[in-house]
Parts: structure tokens; sequence; C-alpha cells
């Protein structure tokens, strides 16, 4: 019999705060768990550099040398995250992003180093998109220019480079390509370009759903992007989410293992889209600007930075995606590691 004053507890049969009462019994009724082993730690390498070189916005992210690449691969061995993602950024650039195919330029290199020095331990993924090699900074090459002397981001001629570069890619030792360019069918031709050269078992990251989002800001200074412009002519436009389930489906038909995502904070509704839309692993990747926020705000004193971090984690893995792309995921292994 209860003791209530007011007899409102009698009539009260449903208590949702008994399963919050302590940490056990909230950890034993917890629906999510972000996982280190499904964490993926993006990576940059910057050809020609002697110091790592720090990127405004992401306090711990850096531009790798050869030597601080190692020590990192390192780090992420030891703290048990799933994968890392590498992206290069070369010495020359020109019209057509050469260096993309060259295989001993900064990106084979560093693929080829990273699987010597892990093996199978971790999930090497290349990023495979022309915009770090590009003069221009766009993800494909341009084609002939119009009566205005713009030029427009050619897709077929991008195809091409994109199926040769997996094949660089694959031959150098990655276990899968990030396809994140957002040209149409850059799935398939993937898929058709590395079973051709005999990399039936690379698989395939696909970029599903991109957006052309301004939170990539701190990500362009990280690459040295040259983009003058924009890529709303390839990437999505923010206000449509019915257009990524069509993307998706297309990029699952094309032969795609894994569908990303991205960003994620701002996306969260098309992550759980995805998730019901198709049976294939949810990737999601927490960008430049949303990590930038939150350290920024937690620089300030505004927010707890490290309960910040899980409850934005959380939401992306609660939203649907099992795989999270974030530059926070050593240290956040290394959280949950802890506990
Ligand atoms: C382009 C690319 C972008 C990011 C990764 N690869 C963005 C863009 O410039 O379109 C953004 C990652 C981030 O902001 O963290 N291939």
């Amino acid at each position: 019999m209860s003791n209530s004053a007011n007899g409102l507890s009698n009539s009260l049969n449903q208590r949702p705060r008994r399963l919050r009462a302590n940490a056990a019994i909230r950890n034993l009724v917890s629906e999510t768990q972000v996982r280190p082993e499904q964490l993926i730690l993006p990576l940059f390498v910057r050809e020609g550099l002697n110091e790592p070189k720090p990127i405004k916005g992401l306090p711990g992210v850096v531009q790798h040398t050869e030597t601080s690449l190692r020590v990192e691969i390192d780090r992420a061995l030891e703290a048990g995250i799933g994968g890392v993602m590498v992206f290069g950024i070369p010495n020359h650039r020109d019209p057509l992003g050469s260096e993309a195919l060259n295989p001993n330029g900064v990106l084979s290199n560093a693929i080829r180093d990273i699987r010597a020095q892990v093996g199978d331990r971790l999930v090497v993924i290349a990023d495979l998109c022309l915009d770090e090699f590009t003069s221009h900074g766009h993800c494909g090459v341009l084609g002939k220019p119009d009566a205005h002397g713009n030029s427009a981001v050619d897709n077929d001629a991008t195809l091409e480079i994109y199926g040769r570069m997996a094949a660089v890619l694959a031959e150098a030792g990655a276990h899968m390509l990030g396809a994140s360019g957002m040209m149409d069918g850059q799935v398939a031709a993937t898929r058709r370009a590395l079973d051709a050269a005999g990399h039936q078992d690379v698989s395939i990251l696909a970029y599903a759903a991109k957006y052309a989002s301004a939170f990539y800001g701190p990500f362009r200074d990280a690459v040295e992007s040259q983009l003058e412009g924009d890529r709303k002519t390839y990437q999505q436009d923010p206000r449509n989410a019915r257009e990524s389930i069509r993307e998706i489906k297309l990029d699952a038909a094309e032969g795609a293992d894994i569908i990303m995502v991205k960003p994620a904070l701002a996306y969260l509704d098309i992550i759980s889209e995805a998730r019901r839309s198709v049976d294939l692993p949810i990737a999601s990747y927490v960008v430049s600007g949303e990590m930038a926020m939150i350290e920024a705000a937690a620089a300030q004193g505004l927010i707890n930075r490290e309960p910040a971090i899980l409850e934005a984690l959380a939401s992306v893995y609660r939203a649907g995606a099992n795989i999270i792309c974030t530059y926070w995921a050593i240290e956040v292994a290394g959280w949950l590691n802890r506990r």
C-alpha cells in the first residue's frame, strides 16, 4: 500500500523512472551502445610535410607526415577502433587530378604503409575522390565551358578516372574505397573497375546521401581545398529527404557494400530513413564543422565536452547508423574502454 499523501501514486502503475534509478539499471536497459570497433577515424596525409600540421577548429586533428601517421595508426590499433579513412594531399595539382592515379602518389603510398603496419587488424579505407588532386578543387574533371566560360563537372569522364583510381588504391592495399564524389553511377563504375582488375574482395563504402553542406568548412582547410564556388550541382540539396532514398537505393542496386549518410548530426532523419530503406550497414560521418561547433562551445565552457561528444555520437547510433566516422574516434574509444 502506498503512503502517498495525495493518493496519486496509487493510480500510477507506469513509472519509467524505475529504470533510471542508478547507473547499473540504466546500462541494463540501454538501447544502443557506441562501440570502439565501429568507429572510423579520418586521417589526412600531406605530401612533403616535415612536421604534423594542426587544422584550424579541430583540436587534435592534424595533417600527418609519414612518421606521425605511423604513430597515429599505432594509437588506433591500441584503442581498438574499427578502421581508418585516409585522405591524401599531394604537392602537385592539375585540372585532371593526375596525381590521384599515381601508384606512388601520396595516397597510395600512405595506404601501402598502413596496410603493412596493420594487416587486417583494422579496416583501411581510401577516399575515392578527386577534390584533393584537382587544381580547381572539384570532385571530378570539368567539361567544356559554356557560352559564359563556365564549366560543369563532367560526370561520365569523371567515372572513367574514378575507375582507374579505384584499381590503383586497391592495388596499394585498401580494404575498402570511400566513393565520396557524388557522381551518378560511381558505385557501378567503381565495382566494374575493381572486378576487372581482380579486386572482387575490395568493398565499397558508398556516400549515397551526401549533402552540399556548410559544415565541411574546416575540412576544406585540412585538405587545402582550392575550390571556388560550391558543389551544388552534384552534392544534394539540404532541403531534400526523399531524394536521399532514391540515391541510397540506386547505390545499393549498383553494388554498394555500406551506405554512408553525410553529414550526421544535421541529418539524423536521413539516417533513420536509410536504415529503413535498405538492409545494408549504415555509416554516418560527423563532419569537421559538426565537430568544430562542439569543440568551440566546450572551449568556451558553454557545454561539458565529454558528455556532449558522447551524446552526439549516441544520437547517430540511435538514428540507425552503426558505423560512425569521427575525428574523435581514438579519444572516444579510450573513454569507452575505460568504463
Ligand atoms: C570531398 C569531401 C568532403 C569531406 C570529405 N570529403 C567535403 C566536401 O568538400 O565536399 C568533408 C569532411 C568533413 O567536413 O569532415 N570529397
